[in-house]
């Protein structure tokens, strides 16, 4: 799919109501991480955010640089709705692949499940996390423990420990990455917490 196929193709989920990713409020894995930080100035960016309710939650604890991306509108319209306050130019739409920017922390949620599996891609994620994050940065978040088919259309795709480091550990140092304990019950047993620090390759 190029960029703009890509981009009808979420639009037409948002639009449809099609969301069945969306668990309609802040991923405790994330809220219990944010939780513990001290410093409110990070520039966190959440990528493929969706209705970006992690943000919200982020937004409301007071940290100021919070970074909404996705490559649909509609997700990014609605969040302004529900949040006023929040600065529009904060909002992004954006390709991920393509984006440019520099952050301290990035927080991953059904984000890299939700693209073709193939190794490239998985790659491109990596890097690009890498490219994103500024000396000493963090990616943290949930990755799904769920094996892969082989199915490219059905989502969202997982993949096993092994297969996640062998793509990250290139551009970061795993600081953590075992079973979440805080998963929401549906997904309890089958996600991965990760806080995993970039590397100055
Ligand atoms: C499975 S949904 C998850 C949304 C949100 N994180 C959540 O948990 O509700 C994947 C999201 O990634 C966005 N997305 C997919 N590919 C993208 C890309 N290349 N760049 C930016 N956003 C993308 C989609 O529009 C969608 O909102």
């Amino acid at each position: 799919m190029n960029k703009e196929e890509l981009r009808n193709f979420w639009s037409a989920r948002y639009r449809e109501g099609s969301t069945g990713w969306d668990i309609g409020y802040p991923s405790p894995p994330l809220t219990e991480y944010l939780d513990q930080l001290t410093d409110k100035s990070l520039r966190v960016l959440i990528p493929g955010a969706g209705n970006a309710h992690e943000a919200a939650y982020a937004w409301e604890q007071g940290f100021k640089n919070v970074y909404v991306l996705d490559i649909a509108q509609e997700p990014l319209t609605a969040f302004q709705e529900k949040l006023p306050g929040f600065p529009k130019e904060q909002l992004l739409q954006d390709d991920f692949f393509g984006h440019e920017g520099t952050y301290d922390l990035i927080l991953e949620q059904t984000f890299f499940c939700s693209f073709p599996p193939l190794p490239e891609n998985r790659a491109a994620y990596a890097r690009k996390m890498h490219q994103l994050l500024a000396p000493g940065g963090k990616l943290v978040g949930v990755w799904f423990d769920i094996p892969l088919t082989g199915d490219l259309e059905k989502r969202p795709f997982g993949g096993t420990r092994e297969e996640y480091l062998s793509y990250l550990t290139p551009y970061f140092d795993p600081v953590v990455f075992t079973a979440a304990h805080n998963s929401i019950k549906p997904r309890l047993g089958s996600e991965f917490f990760g806080i995993f620090v970039r590397k100055t390759v």
